[in-house]
């Protein structure tokens, strides 16, 4: 090995070699990473305050991140990414069981070892020139029984300031895997050395990334390679990668869910608490319903998860809870003071903006933020801004990055270890037509097949055509490790087993469009009345009528009190059209046809049964 010297910051001192563990297992894989990849030097983040700060300073000096005004956002910065770069790319992204049926139709699979061959090739070197950092990091409070470890590999220092806010990060970690816990390899480089191996040396660029990009998991081996892309679940693979794809097929194997949900408490005026937990397609939704503030008095909302949801069967028979992240990375645009006030205090310092538009007084904008744009911005691209441009001066996909306990409405029991009790789970899309306000399904089988039969308008989440119907099974067609038939198999196991104890299931959507193109449902905090009306079947207080797709309020039984709705729009809102249903059927016959044999017969039995009803 080639390499001038390493610093250990987790002892404060320079030595001569990688050593920063006791642990021979992650010293010898980080030792072997490093003879790959070729790093100047090896540093052990601690995840202290001040290991943060310094690298934020050094990513200011060297211009990859701009500090905002401490006046306006004290300790807060602002990324911009190449515009190559801004969004999880599905088409590069790769599940590498040793059997192609057990990635299934819906991932993309390539044979491990040809893989391995292929990302050993584009490793080698990739990191000259540059620093390699050793993550550490908790999915859940340190130690829980639902939580796990992970250490994650990266040469970008945004990355590890990112990790550092959405994850348990650093040397309390460090101890437990030495102490003998499991965790899991994740290994990442933005593909972009500044050294050559015959010595040349490049500038940096201010968003170093690489025009080819892998995003692999090896689920059977637990790995995750992630290669030329520094942004987002990309990247940060504490998130997608291990607590969704690697996650899901540990918990297929062990007998748990590993869900792209968030999670609230809900309390009623009675001072009743539940908990709820919702699936929702990347960019519909998630983040505001988990700090949704009712318009409906006596009723609270509090926050535990927005994005991802660790579930486990409890020794007293229910479904137990963790949100395993600590931090947000949220959608920006669409977040204002009318729509989340929460989210926009919860930001209000120590906070990391990405590819948001920068104002002349140093603070950031984003559309939606406010409802009319300042006179002049630096677009996220760099280049001035005026309210006559005509591109948006925020990214669709801009991101900002917070700690969850810098939320107004977090839960005092957001990091109870052994979770909450899971009442129910709802599951929700952005559908123009079809589906209605709220159904609630008939069984736990019919909530199955209602995850299943997820569908939603395209986002800008995912690289791809914005606004297209695409087919999002549980929210989980980019993350799910495993075969999706296989997944809908587990889910309908794990809801056996749970029996009568098992949460009751939704099917919400907040998107549904009249004819003039507007929304009918006014959502964001008004959606407390959807939640009333849930939280009030869970109880058995209010009253529902059996439709062909579900259970809908009865006549009256959603409160409506003081919105200005028209009769004809709650009638849209609930309408089933039952030539359009049919043909849906069609199309999910056609959608589950896909995965042959491995399609639960229960689902196929939900299917007749709607269409069945259709008919009658
Ligand atoms: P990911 O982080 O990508 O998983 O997204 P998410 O599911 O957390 O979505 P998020 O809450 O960030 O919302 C995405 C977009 O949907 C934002 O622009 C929101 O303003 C918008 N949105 C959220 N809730 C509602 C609603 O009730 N009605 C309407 N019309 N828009 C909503
Ligand atoms: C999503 O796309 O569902 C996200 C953003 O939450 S990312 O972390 O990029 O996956
Ligand atoms: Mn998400």
């Amino acid at each position: 090995m080639t390499i001038a010297h390493f610093r250990v910051t987790s002892s404060g001192s320079d030595s001569d070699d990688t050593a920063g563990t006791t642990d021979p297992n992650l010293q010898s894989w980080v030792d072997s990473i490093a003879r790959l990849t070729r790093p100047d030097e090896v540093v052990w983040c601690d995840g202290s305050s001040r290991e943060a700060d310094e690298l934020s300073k050094q990513l200011v000096a060297e211009g990859k991140l701009i500090k905002l005004n401490p006046e306006w956002r004290p300790n807060s910065y602002l990324a911009r990414t190449s515009p190559t770069d801004v969004a999880r790319v599905e088409d590069r992204t790769f599940i590498c069981s040793t059997d192609p049926e057990d990635a299934g139709p819906t991932n993309n699979w390539a044979d491990p070892a040809a893989m391995k061959d292929e990302l050993r090739a584009v490793f080698a070197g990739s990191m000259r020139g540059r620093t390699m950092y050793v993550v550490p990091f908790s999915m859940g409070p340190l130690g829980g029984p639902i939580s796990q470890l992970g250490v994650e590999i990266t040469d970008s220092p945004y990355v590890v300031l990112n990790m550092g806010i959405m994850t348990r990060m650093g040397n309390a970690v460090l101890e437990l895997i030495e102490a003998g816990a499991r965790w899991v390899q994740t290994i990442h480089s933005v593909g972009y050395p500044l050294t050559d191996a015959a010595g040349e040396t490049r500038p940096d660029v201010t968003w170093p990334c690489n025009d080819t990009k892998y995003i692999v998991q090896f689920p059977e081996t637990r790995e995750v390679w992630s290669y030329g892309s520094g942004y987002g679940g990309n990247a940060l693979l504490s998130k997608k990668s291990f607590a969704l794809r690697i996650a899901s097929v540990m918990a297929r194997d062990e007998g748990w869910l590993a869900e792209h949900m968030l999670l609230i408490k809900v309390t009623s005026p009675e001072g009743r608490a539940v908990h709820l937990a919702g699936a929702f397609p990347s960019a519909c939704g998630k983040t505001n319903l988990s700090m949704l503030r009712p318009t409906i008095p006596g009723w609270t909302v509090e926050t535990i998860g927005d994005d991802i949801a660790w579930l486990r069967p409890g020794p007293d028979g229910r479904l137990w809870a963790i949100n395993p992240e600590a931090g947000f990375f949220g959608v920006a645009p669409g977040t204002g003071v009318e729509t989340n006030p929460t989210a926009v205090q919860t930001v209000w310092g120590n906070t990391i903006f990405t590819n948001v538009a920068l104002r002349d007084d140093g603070d950031v904008w984003w559309e939606g933020l406010t409802e009319t744009p300042p006179s002049h911005l630096i677009d996220w691209e760099g280049n001035d801004w005026t309210p006559a441009s005509p591109t948006p001066a925020a990214h669709p996909n801009s991101r900002f990055t917070v700690a969850a306990a810098q939320c107004p409405s977090i839960s005092d029991d957001w990091e109870a270890a052994g979770g909450v009790p899971i009442d129910a789970i709802l599951f929700g899309g952005r559908r123009a037509t079809n589906v209605p306000l709220v159904a609630q399904a008939r069984s736990w089988k019919h909530g199955v097949f209602m995850g299943a039969t997820i569908s939603s308008e395209k986002t800008a989440a995912a690289e791809g055509t914005v606004g297209e119907l695409r087919r999002d099974p549980f929210a989980m067609l980019p993350f799910c490790g495993y075969n999706m038939a296989d997944y809908w198999a587990h889910w309908l196991r794990v809801g056996k087993g749970l029996g009568s104890r098992a949460p009751e299931i939704f099917q919400v959507n907040w998107f549904r469009k009249g004819a003039d193109g507007g929304f009918l449902w006014p959502g964001f905090g008004e959606n407390s009345r959807v939640i009333e009306w849930i939280v009030r079947r869970i109880e058995g207080s209010t009253d529902a009528v059996d439709t062909p797709i579900g259970r809908l309020p009865a006549a009256g039984a959603l409160n409506l009190g003081g919105l200005d709705l028209a009769e004809e729009t709650v009638e849209q809102l609930f309408h089933i059209d039952r030539t359009s249903w049919l043909a849906e059927c069609d199309l999910t016959e056609e959608y589950f046809a896909q995965f042959g044999d491995r399609v639960p017969a229960a689902l196929l039995a939900e299917l007749a049964s709607v269409r069945y009803h259709l008919k009658g």
